[in-house]
């Protein structure tokens, strides 16, 4: 058994960190917790990466020239069809696409305690979201008649839930031998002002530490040396919340394999010019999404000669990355997104407070950055009918309630 005795030299050591860090609050209940709750406390604070508000690496203080950029349209991906999809059958039997399911969120916006993969679609029978993604990729394994590598990335709070979900469920019918879990880092939350937030008098309060980090997670899991060493040459990366989307699409692997592209990126047309979708864009030449808030007003109503908007397709978190690039990137500095955000947490009498609007400020890198560090993408687009279902928020846009009416119109029985 591990000993939670703490000693005095424990505690100056995580003290002379706090001061460091200008977090000493931290340790303000110290007297009031049991060696327990202490031991824990310290742990944290030894844990935590300090370097998790550096901005540095953040490239958005400063965006260089943005253009449009051309997408491969439906027309076009239409007329090639039958190529791209042979291509992308073709490789996938090679062994040359794994799969990475981003289930690391909070889905505060949903309001579910529990991972959001396993919110229940249905009304009439069960049809979870987890099922619903894995029924998907499950077509392309009984089309290609080859198991693909999924790897599943959840954070320490939902990786235990996660895990027992699709173990209850027998994994959907997936092998579970090509289902790979992994874990994403935390970092601390703040208040507006930077200091830390608490969520017990003896818990830092953490968050998910974004999308972004999911390749280097991957190498801190230990997965990357099986994967360097195998055929596999593309990793589609997808989220967890979009209930219609196509994975492992031969279509759009083929497509990005014949047009020679570095990457692609399964983009929407937005349907209103100030649609809260990011946007794909070229930046000093290279391919980039600017999020709907970056967007001047010009440049959200800018056309093209046929009247069609200038940034007017919508990235929906479904990308091809190729593997051996992503090596090259595991030493790259993401930027650092800082995101206001309501955070239970303790106030400054020990009081537990359940803010309904943002108070603090959570510390993220994104996986749309990553696109950034790619010389080319393909923009492969998709008809949002068949293939945008998010759910975000439990009414309204991008909703429980509008997923299901999606789902519905695409043939699903509820
Ligand atoms: P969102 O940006 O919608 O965040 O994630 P979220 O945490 O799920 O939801 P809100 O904002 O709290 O309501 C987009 C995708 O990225 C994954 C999510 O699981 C989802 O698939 N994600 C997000 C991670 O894997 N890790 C993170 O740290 C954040």
């Amino acid at each position: 058994m591990v000993s939670c005795t703490v000693n005095q030299s424990d505690i100056d050591a995580a003290k002379k960190i706090l001061k460091q860090h200008n977090q000493e609050h931290i340790l303000k209940y110290a007297d009031e917790l049991n060696q327990a709750e202490l031991s824990k406390l310290i742990a944290q604070i030894n844990d935590i990466d300090w370097s998790f508000n550096d901005q540095s690496g953040n490239k958005r203080h400063d965006i260089g020239i943005v253009e449009p950029m051309d997408a491969h349209p439906l027309n076009a991906i239409k007329n090639n069809y039958e190529e791209y999809r042979t291509l992308g059958i073709e490789a996938i039997k090679a062994g040359k696409l794994c799969l990475l399911l981003l289930a690391g969120g909070q889905g505060t916006r949903l309001g579910y305690d529990k991972p959001k993969g396993s919110f229940n679609m249905g009304i009439n029978k069960d049809l979870f979201i987890f099922q619903l993604l894995i029924e998907h990729t499950l077509d392309i394994i009984r089309m290609t008649d080859t198991w693909i590598h999924l790897y599943i990335m959840t954070s320490d709070i939902n990786y235990k839930d996660t895990t027992a979900f699709f173990k209850e469920h027998n994994y959907f019918g997936y092998n579970s031998d090509y289902i790979h879990f992994f874990v994403q880092e935390l970092n601390p939350t703040t208040d507006l002002e930077g200091k830390i937030l608490m969520s017990t008098k003896s818990t830092i309060s953490m968050s998910p530490n974004g999308n972004g980090g999911w390749f280097s997670s991957m190498n801190k899991a230990g997965l990357l040396d099986d994967i360097f060493n195998s055929n596999l040459e593309w990793i589609n990366v997808f989220a967890v919340d979009n209930v219609l989307q196509r994975i492992a699409d031969p279509v759009f692997l083929g497509a990005t394999i014949s047009n020679n592209k570095m990457c692609g990126a399964k983009v929407i047309r937005k349907n209103a010019p100030d649609e809260k979708v990011g946007a794909i864009c070229l930046e000093n030449g290279k391919p980039h999404i600017i999020e709907y808030y970056e967007l001047s007003n010009k440049m959200k109503n800018q056309t093209n000669p046929d009247g069609s908007l200038a940034y007017g397709f919508g990235v929906i978190l479904n990308y091809l990355f190729p593997i051996h690039r992503l090596k090259e990137t595991l030493n790259t500095k993401m930027p650092l997104h800082i995101v206001n955000k309501a955070i239970p947490h303790i106030d400054e009498n020990g009081h537990l407070v359940n803010p309904d609007s943002p108070n603090g400020l959570k510390y993220e890198t994104l996986a749309l950055d990553l696109i950034h560090e790619m010389d080319d993408c393909l923009v492969f687009e998709v008809d949002r009918s068949r293939e945008f279902a998010p759910v975000k928020n439990k009414t309204g846009v991008d909703s429980v309630d509008s997923a299901r009416e999606m789902l519905i119109n695409n043939g699903y029985n509820l």
